[in-house]
């Protein structure tokens, strides 16, 4: 059989679900009693009763009664799905994270701990999974119709988009913002394990190292380290501590130094220049790859908290394993 909906496989499907049935059931209802207001006043006021129209002038409360109910409806309509919204919008702290770069036409993803999976997506049950995403060149849109969750996919920046599944088994992921001949045929599965399953799943996917690590090695084969030095000597702003944190810039303002700012820094350094520095930096567009850009930003996010570094050879620790970084 045709099934209506999609399973309600994540912790917000059945929100939207409802909202949705809500909608449905508002506005059915509504054209439903227009199509029988009409089919009455058709019959009740025909014209071999009422040969002779009758004049009607205003009524106040009549007047007040139609605007006022239905802006109180949408009302319900308007705070009800923003609050759905805002909570789809906002993804928890602590959430595993996945980065997403999109191409015509396919979908490329990278797990935290190095595993890189194409059209595919292993996530675990019962855990908060956050996509940052990006593509190389057209506007695509991730949507998991059993997640309830879509977000566009735009070249030049990041979206998110986060997820927390409820029961495990293999979902559809597609693109739904058409974008070229094979527009239909960019989708994957999504595929949802259990916490055990999941763990060996990540143990046997044959990471080259951590997605910070592959970071780290292009941040030197790019000479970036000249600069950005883990001391106050570098021409550049030491980037230890950096993540998340305000940032003063030359113009006085801050900025927090989030995904979005890190990526930009990096292709067109002199948009925002910390305070204190000169706008020396050279542009890395076109010469960093998205992948390249998000393993910087994933390395920058590792040095995140200064006192977590080796003190000898001022590196991050390593994760222990992967299967030790998802708990
Ligand atoms: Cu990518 Cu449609």
């Amino acid at each position: 059989m045709f099934p209506l909906w999609p399973t309600a496989a994540s912790s917000t499907a059945h929100q939207v679900d409802t909202l949705y049935l809500f909608l449905i059931s508002v506005t059915g209802g509504v054209t439903l009693l227009v199509i029988v207001l009409n089919l009455v006043f058709l019959f009740r006021f025909r014209h071999s009763k009422h040969p002779v129209a009758e004049q009607v002038s205003g009524s106040i409360p009549l007047e007040l009664t139609w605007t006022l109910v239905p802006l109180a409806i949408f009302l319900i309509f308007f705070g009800w799905g923003a609050s759905i919204y805002v909570a789809e919008a906002t993804p928890p702290r602590d959430s595993m994270q996945v980065y997403v770069v999109a191409k015509r036409w396919m979908w490329k993803l990278q797990h935290e701990n190095g595993v890189r999976e194409i059209n595919m997506l292993h996530v675990p049950v019962n855990r908060d999974v956050r996509l940052t995403m990006i593509s190389q060149d057209v506007i695509h849109s991730l949507w998991v119709p059993e997640f309830r969750v879509k977000a566009d996919v735009l070249p030049g920046r990041y979206t998110t988009l986060w997820f927390h599944a409820t029961r495990p088994g293999t979902y559809n992921l597609f693109c739904s913002e058409y974008c070229g001949t094979l527009h239909s045929g960019m989708a994957g599965k999504v595929v949802v394990m259990e916490q055990a399953d999941y763990q060996a799943w990540l143990s046997s996917g044959g990471a080259m190292g951590t997605f910070a690590a592959t970071g780290e090695k292009v941040f030197q084969q790019l000479g970036c380290a000249t600069c950005h030095r883990f001391d106050t000597q570098g021409r550049g702003p030491n980037l230890v501590g950096v993540y998340g944190k305000p940032v003063l810039l030359s113009d006085g303002s801050t900025v927090i130094a989030d995904d979005a700012y890190i990526r930009e820094s990096i292709v067109n350094p002199g948009a925002k220049v910390v305070a204190g520095f000169q706008p020396i930096m050279p542009s890395f567009q076109g010469i960093v790859t998205e992948e390249q850009l998000l393993s910087l930003v994933s390395y920058v996010k590792s040095i995140a908290t200064p006192q977590q570094r080796d003190p000898v050879s001022n590196r991050p620790p390593v994760p222990e394993s992967g299967a030790a970084k998802v708990q």
